[in-house]
């Protein structure tokens, strides 16, 4: 048995007649770049998410960048977030001309908000916190809302990984904070292609965010900031819209019953499971789980003679990266251990909402077959 990290056949053979409908549609207005379907589509995602407006816009790591822009963070800002997370959550702060500086995760690989308070306590220079809702676990916001309003500094919420995750009962972006997704293909709500919105803090940010998506223009032909070119395709948004957000809320609750199999059935010694902080509730874009990191590549090996496609959520912190060490030493708040942890010994379990039980069973069976 195969049981690969994602399978699109059987997205687009579930999919594929509303997709076609969608991109016919989008064919036969002759309207291809920020017409009707992406008004239609942000009006849509910003209800789905409960908040008043929603920006698209080429992919997730623009959607960072732009938020972080239209948040007001730039050159000589510092910006403090996590070293687990995919490199784009880093590189959307230094494209901003900001400096990321880092600290430590918590036991769930989330943004720790001890270390953070801590690093804020230390650094008075950083203007703004990303927390990364990583593999579909929220991040403790209530936590970060406070530290932030307490220091008079911006929270931006790295929801690439967790649309439609809830934790105690919130949502993504419920404390108001500028939230941004990603529509990359193998995301909870992905594209075929890449995509990406923000959702906006508040009106002036909604329309600075759709001033530097497009050039930069305030009105046609008029540029006042150094904006991007980082649009929402039209094409995009009609076959989001259409095909994949109505699909997203039972997606998201295969994914959980996937999780809850894997939590109550993968019972062994040799491998650490990953709960998080609402297991019930997250949105699990991936299953970590951890191993001794000398055994890691033993367990990958296991994964793959049994068909499995085993993956790893991050191997390299993003401070360690060189593309971030070339730049001069990185800025850190106390140890990443707990991060490092991760880096060294996560592995990630296949979970995508086209899993079928017998392929479920055989990931579990096979995890607790195997003897470290
Ligand atoms: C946590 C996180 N942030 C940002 C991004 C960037 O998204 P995109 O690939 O759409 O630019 C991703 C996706 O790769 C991600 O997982």
């Amino acid at each position: 048995m195969e049981v690969s990290a994602n399978n699109f056949d059987r997205l687009w053979e579930e999919c594929k007649n509303d997709y076609i409908a969608a991109v016919a549609q989008v064919g036969e207005s002759g309207w291809y770049i920020l017409g009707r379907q992406v008004d239609a589509f942000e009006k849509d995602l910003a209800a789905w998410c409960g908040r008043n407006t929603a920006v698209g816009c080429g992919n997730g790591m623009d959607a960072m960048e732009i938020a972080l822009r239209a948040a007001g963070i730039g050159c000589g800002d510092r910006v403090l977030t996590t070293p687990l997370s995919a490199f784009a959550t880093g590189l959307a702060i230094l494209r901003t001309g900001a400096e990321p500086a880092y600290c430590d995760t918590d036991e769930h690989g989330l943004l720790d908000p001890d270390a953070a308070e801590a690093a804020l306590a230390a650094d008075s220079s950083i203007r703004a916190i990303i927390p990364v809702h990583l593999y579909g676990q929220l991040a403790d916001m209530p936590r970060f809302t406070a530290m932030a309003a307490a220091r008079g500094i911006t929270v931006i919420e790295d929801a690439a990984q967790a649309i439609g995750a809830r934790r105690g009962g919130r949502g993504v972006g419920a404390d108001g904070h500028p939230v941004a997704f990603s529509f990359y293909p193998t995301k909870n709500l992905g594209a075929i292609g890449d995509g990406g919105a923000l959702l906006p803090a508040h009106a002036d940010m909604d329309e600075l965010a759709r001033s530097i998506r497009n050039y930069g223009q305030s009105e046609r032909y008029v540029h006042e900031i150094v904006g991007l070119n980082s649009r929402l395709d039209e094409l995009h948004a009609a076959t989001l819209r259409l095909a994949f957000l109505p699909r997203l809320e039972s997606w998201l609750d295969r994914r959980r019953e996937i999780a809850a199999a894997y939590l109550s059935g993968i019972d062994t010694p040799h491998v650490t499971l990953i709960p998080g902080p609402d297991p019930k509730a997250a949105g699990w874009h991936l299953f970590p789980v951890l191993v001794a990191p000398e055994r890691r590549a033993a367990l990958l090996n296991h994964l793959k003679q049994n068909g499995i496609q085993g993956g790893l959520h991050y191997p390299v912190l993003i401070p360690e990266q060189k593309a971030m060490t070339d730049r001069g030493a990185p800025v850190i708040h106390g140890t990443l251990s707990n991060a490092r942890r991760f880096a060294q010994g996560e592995v990630s379990l296949p979970i995508h909402p086209y899993l079928t039980e017998a392929e479920v069973n055989h990931v579990v069976e096979t995890v607790k077959d195997w003897n470290g």
